[in-house]
Parts: structure tokens; C-alpha cells; sequence
């Protein structure tokens, strides 16, 4: 693997592939000595230029578990408040022999231009740019949704038979974005249940359902309810409901969580507002996945750093694609 921009494009082989390692990498974990040193000598960027804290940490954890050495930028307090480009940003890291840049940036595309500018010769990963994007995210969900039901047997398999509701602010959602793409690859159907503002133009292109009313939804009996951080930061000219509208439609609280089938999962990728989208009584519940999330994302992300760096090509590339 080159690099990981989207998961648009990414083929169900890879996916599974880049699950499967993660498989691997997870089982490592529960050892007493959890560092490998499979990317020892190597250097990977976090490069930030919007806040972060799973993300982040979660991609520093997974490079130094790999023995990689690790140079977090952040850009508050850098040289980009001075102007800096980011091509002269990138260009000063990889002077400093980065061989991977892991990047967050608040504008859509980022990632893209790094990695095919020229610039550098790094691989690059995407964690997440602008509205756009966010495959890390996408894949530790879909690793998440696939080990609550199918466990030990999950190795090889695709998510074909789950029924995944996500619900929210779909508009400004990378998170959004990277799963419907990445789950209906590996299988699932996808349902969005959103305001009607916080719906893309563009939906009708996607290959999920829209509907608008969550307690129908919920009737429905998704096997996983994907809950969505309300962005009130991006809300820009998008009319929002009072959050307290907002919640009483919208938000997961106890009378919905207890209305979900039994067997059914509440995902999250944080950060939460408690009180607005979900409510502490769906957050803390058994069937919460949120802090599983965060553990199988420094899995998940061991895996992408492995795959780009220790010189595994995926399917496509040895198809020529
Ligand atoms: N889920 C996620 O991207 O969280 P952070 O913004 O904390 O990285």
C-alpha cells in the first residue's frame, strides 16, 4: 500500500486485508510484551493541523508499538501561523527523513495533494480532512461492528447481513462519508437518518437509504446505530434545530437505546456530546462500542502503518490497478 487517502475506491480485498492484519495486530496486544519491532529505523509524521486527540495519539501509540520513531507536528504553534505553506512544512519533515506523514487538515483534499503533488516521497495517510474523509475512522468501525458479531470467526469476513443506521450531522461528516463507502463495500446496508439540513446534495449518488425520522429507524431494528458528533463548528450557514430540538428528535436517549433490538450496538467515534446526540445512559451502555473503538484503533492503525511501511502491496497494486 502507497497510501491511504479514502475509502472510496478502496476494493473489499483491502479492506479485508488491511481488518485482517489488524486481526493480527490486536492479538499482539493482549501479549505482556505488546511492542514488535517490525518498523524499527523507520519515521512516521503525525502532521495536525486541526485538534485531535483519539486520532492522534491513537497513530502515535501504533508507531511506537511498531518500534517507529515518532514526530508529532502540531500546527498551533508552528511556523504555518507565520505562513508557512504546506508544501514547505511537508518538505521540512520529510528533510528530517520522515517515511511516513499521517495528516489531519481542515481542508478537504489535503491529504490528495501531499501524496500526489511531488512534493515528498513519504507515504501519506489521511486522518481525516475537511468534510471529506476519514478512513482510519471507517475501518476501526467496520473492525469494531465485525468483532462484536462475529468474534474469533471474524478473520476473512465481510459485513454482508448487517443493517448499519448512521445518524446525524451527515453534511459535515468525514466519518460519515468513509463508512458508507467502506461498510457498503464489505457488504452491509446503510441507512442515514438525518435533519434534512444536515443532508448532501449529493446523497442521491451514495448507495444508502436517507430517512429522516429516528424512531422509525430505530423500529427498523439496525444490528448497529453509528451516532454523529453534531459539528456546530462547521455549521456555517446550515440551519441547525435548537440543541434542544435537536436532541428530543435526534439524540439517543434511554427510551430509544432500550427500543434498539437486543442484540444491537451503539458505535460513536467521539468526541461526544453527551446531552445532544447521545445521551451518558447510551454512552456508558453494555452495548456502547465507544471505547472498544478506541482500542481497535490503535490496532486498525498498526495495520495501515504496516501495510504502507513494511513494503506489503496491496491487491490492487499487484493487479497493476
Ligand atoms: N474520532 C476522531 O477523529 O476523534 P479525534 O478528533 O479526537 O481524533
Amino acid at each position: 500500500m502507497r497510501h491511504l487517502l479514502d475509502t472510496k475506491g478502496l476494493d473489499r480485498r483491502d479492506a479485508l486485508r488491511i481488518l485482517d492484519v489488524a486481526e493480527d495486530m490486536s492479538a499482539t496486544q493482549q501479549r505482556e510484551v505488546r511492542k514488535l519491532p517490525t518498523l524499527r529505523g523507520k519515521t512516521v509524521v503525525n502532521l495536525f493541523f486541526e485538534d485531535s486527540t483519539r486520532t492522534r495519539i491513537s497513530f502515535e501509540a501504533a508507531a511506537k508499538r511498531l518500534s517507529a520513531d515518532v514526530i508529532n507536528f502540531s500546527a498551533k504553534g508552528s511556523s504555518v501561523s507565520k505562513g508557512e505553506s504546506l508544501q514547505d512544512t511537508a518538505q521540512t519533515l520529510q528533510a528530517m527523513g520522515a517515511d511516513a506523514v499521517v495528516i489531519r487538515h481542515g481542508a478537504s483534499g489535503a491529504p490528495q495533494t501531499l501524496a500526489t503533488s511531488g512534493w515528498i516521497s513519504a507515504g501519506v495517510v489521511n486522518a481525516g480532512d475537511g468534510t471529506h474523509a476519514h478512513p482510519t475512522q471507517a475501518l476501526l468501525d467496520a473492525f469494531t461492528i465485525r468483532k462484536r458479531f462475529f468474534g474469533d470467526a471474524s478473520r476473512g469476513r465481510d459485513l454482508s447481513g448487517l443493517r448499519v443506521t448512521i445518524v446525524g450531522d451527515i453534511l459535515h461528516s468525514r466519518v460519515a462519508r468513509s463508512n458508507v463507502w467502506l461498510l457498503t463495500t464489505l457488504g452491509a446496508e446503510v441507512t442515514l437518518v438525518a435533519p434534512p439540513t444536515l443532508v448532501p446534495q449529493d446523497v442521491t449518488a451514495w448507495p444508502v437509504r436517507v430517512a429522516y425520522d429516528l424512531d422509525e429507524a430505530i423500529a427498523d431494528g439496525p444490528d448497529a446505530l453509528m451516532m454523529l458528533r453534531i459539528q456546530l463548528e462547521r455549521m456555517n450557514a446550515a440551519y441547525f434545530p435548537t440543541e434542544r430540538e435537536y436532541s428530543r428528535t435526534w439524540g439517543l436517549d434511554a427510551a430509544r437505546l432500550a427500543a434498539l433490538p437486543a442484540d444491537s450496538i451503539v458505535l460513536h467515534p467521539g468526541p461526544m456530546n453527551r446531552g445532544m446526540e447521545i445521551s451518558a445512559a447510551a454512552a456508558d451502555s453494555p452495548r456502547s462500542t465507544v471505547l472498544e473503538q478506541v482500542a481497535n484503533g490503535v490496532s486498525v492503525r498498526m495495520a495501515v502503518l504496516y501495510l504502507l511501511l513494511a513494503g506489503e502491496r496491496t491487491e490492487a497494486e499487484e493487479d497493476g490497478r
